[in-house]
């Protein structure tokens, strides 16, 4: 695909890109978390980097879950050029899922979690370039700031109640994948609190948390395969990937 090239909003004034409030700063913001954070797990061992992989996850996956409901559905309305540009971040988006549900399969020291953990963060990286210099140059184009922040307040509020773990099964864009928003979301949440907690106290005690989370897990992959999840997906999107791969 042929487009002209805009200047990527990264470096760019809140301003400029429709104010603080706007999906493009919001967006931005979030970018730059995640970039400090990639620093940090890549500096940290064991249950100290278990706990920052959940914070990682808890901004990554929200974040692209809600711009799969909100921004890019947005972007194919009013951009030309928008369904070319959703979809090449639709499949980073599902590469990022089927990479990181291999890394929770994985435990420290297994031969290529390393591996697999750099490719996780160089699909990010990719990710993040192609939506600030490809994606939002243009939509700040097209939209003006009352649009741009409308955008954002949509966009925030399903990042908030979005699914915080890779799910690679359910379709990357709705109604599949809005459809899939709340029951993923109630056991990817719970699954966070019970890890958390577990990591919080002596061995014995963080046996039962762990072993639930592990269930919720298990149905969290059986949920993911429901008739209604997969709709909408695009085929370059689709995943084969079955319950018994996800342990
Ligand atoms: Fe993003
Ligand atoms: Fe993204």
């Amino acid at each position: 695909m042929t487009t002209t090239p805009l200047p990527s909003i990264a470096g760019q004034s809140v301003e400029a890109l429709g104010g603080p409030r706007s999906i493009i700063v919001r967006q931005r913001r979030d970018h730059e978390r995640l970039n400090e954070l990639v620093q940090r797990v890549r500096a940290a061992r064991g249950e100290q980097q278990d706990e920052l992989l959940t914070q990682l996850c808890r901004l990554v996956f929200p974040h692209a879950f809600a711009e799969e409901a909100v921004l890019f559905p947005a972007a194919r309305k009013v951009l030309p050029e928008g369904d070319a540009l959703s979809l090449d971040i639709e499949q980073e988006h599902q590469e990022i899922n089927e990479v990181y549900a291999a890394v929770e399969r994985s435990r420290h020291g297994d031969p290529g979690r390393e591996e697999l953990l750099e490719r996780a963060f160089a699909l990010l990286d990719e990710d993040v370039r192609e939506e600030e210099d490809e994606l939002l140059p243009r939509l700040r184009a097209a939209l003006d700031d009352r649009e741009l922040q409308r955008l954002g307040l949509m966009w925030e509020i399903v990042r908030r109640t979005s699914p915080t773990r890779a799910h690679p099964v359910v379709s990357r864009r709705p109604p599949g994948q809005t459809l899939s928003a709340l029951p993923l979301t109630v056991l990817d949440r719970s699954r966070d609190n019970l890890d958390r907690f577990a990591r919080a106290v002596p061995g014995p005690v963080s046996t039962g948390p762990r072993l639930v989370s592990r269930a919720l897990s298990a149905v969290a992959g059986a949920v993911e395969h429901l008739p209604p999840f997969p709709r909408g997906e695009h085929p370059s999107t689709h995943t084969p990937r079955t319950d018994a791969e996800r342990g």
